[in-house]
């Protein structure tokens, strides 16, 4: 059962459809089958979600039509985790062991082109046109772009405009890019496509804020993933940008997160440091600030019910605890 399934009945059935697709679609090889399809399994499909619900604005785009740049989407999407996890070093997502933890570095970079090499080949059978692959192979790069930048800046404190810089490439991106392939698919008239993808901006950029809060006050039983990785990877947060402004401690906590290396110790220090300021209402705040201002720039669909599923996402966004 998905995050969303109150939404209605019609999405569980697509969703439903499109794990069966995902299934289909990576049989190339009986080790990669078996390798990528428990990394695929778990995860929210919040961007799947954000495309169907775009692209059923109009209703007469049939399902059919959507599955595989849906599918292809989810793909780019856990290509995107695989390599995110070996640059974290991270050993568990999704509930279960990462492909970097369970077959090394090398065989997780070679899985994650896979998955990217499956993903636009989904597209190149399906004609959707030159839109939707420059759109999408922007996205790649973007999010590339994203993630490199985050890496030669690890254990590194940055600007809020550093910070937002960041999170808009490496997710928030994606997130509108989903917005903005529903309408383009459905055919929505051009107003509606872009007013679609200032809302999946603001709708990403919360998004990330939320999944930075989790890294510190989630619960791992919960996320899947473990808690202050971003901390032990050099990855710099909100909350600490926030917490290095506010606390008594903060020359501790600099000391701390730009180090180098960072011990469990020091992320259980840290974590005491940020819980005594206000960061966790913080990014809580901006995040709702974000989530407002994607409720306020969403048009007036010919589908009604597409508003309120668009509302309901927005926020679940700001509201998840996984
Ligand atoms: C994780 O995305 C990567 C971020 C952009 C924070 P999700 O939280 O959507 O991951 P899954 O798909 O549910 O595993
Ligand atoms: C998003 O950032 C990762 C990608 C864009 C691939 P994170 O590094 O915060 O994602 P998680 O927390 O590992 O899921
Ligand atoms: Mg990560
Ligand atoms: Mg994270």
């Amino acid at each position: 059962m998905n995050f969303l399934s109150e939404l209605d009945a019609e999405i569980c059935n697509e969703l439903q459809q499109l794990n069966n697709f995902i299934e289909q679609a990576i049989k190339d090889d009986q080790f990669i089958t078996e390798a990528c399809l428990p990394l695929l399994n778990g995860g929210k499909r919040l961007r799947p979600l954000l495309f169907f619900t775009c692209a059923k604005s109009n209703n007469n785009c049939s399902l059919e039509r959507l599955l595989p740049l849906a599918t292809a989407i989810e793909l780019i999407h856990t290509a995107s985790l695989v390599h995110d996890d070996i640059l974290d070093q991270s050993s568990v997502r999704r509930g279960i062991s990462t492909a970097n933890a369970s077959y090394g570095a090398q065989i997780a970079v070679l899985i994650g082109d896979y998955l990217f090499a499956k993903a636009f080949q989904l597209v190149a059978e399906n004609n959707y046109g030159d839109e939707v692959s420059l759109t999408l192979s922007r996205l790649v790069k973007n999010l590339c772009i994203g993630e490199i930048t985050q890496d030669r800046s690890l254990f590194q404190v940055p600007t809020i405009t550093e910070y937002y810089k960041k999170i808009r490439l490496k997710t928030a991106e994606f997130l509108s890019t989903c917005c903005r392939l529903g309408g383009i698919v459905a055919g929505l008239d051009r107003r509606e496509i872009e007013a679609l993808t200032i809302y999946g901006t603001d709708l990403g950029l919360a998004f990330q804020i939320v999944d930075d809060w989790l890294d510190f006050f989630g619960d791992v039983d919960i996320t899947g993933k473990a808690l202050g990785g971003d901390l032990k990877s050099g990855v710099v947060t909100l909350p600490v940008i926030r917490a290095l402004d506010v606390s008594i401690q903060s020359a501790f906590l600099f000391e701390i997160v730009t180090s180098g290396f960072v011990s469990d110790l020091d992320v259980i220090t840290a974590i005491d440091i940020i819980r005594e300021t206000d960061a966790a209402n913080y990014c809580k705040t901006r995040a709702f600030a974000h989530i407002d201002s994607a409720r306020i720039n969403l048009p007036d669909m010919q589908n009604t019910s597409t508003k309120i599923s668009l509302e309901k996402i927005a926020d679940f966004v700001v509201d998840r605890s996984w």
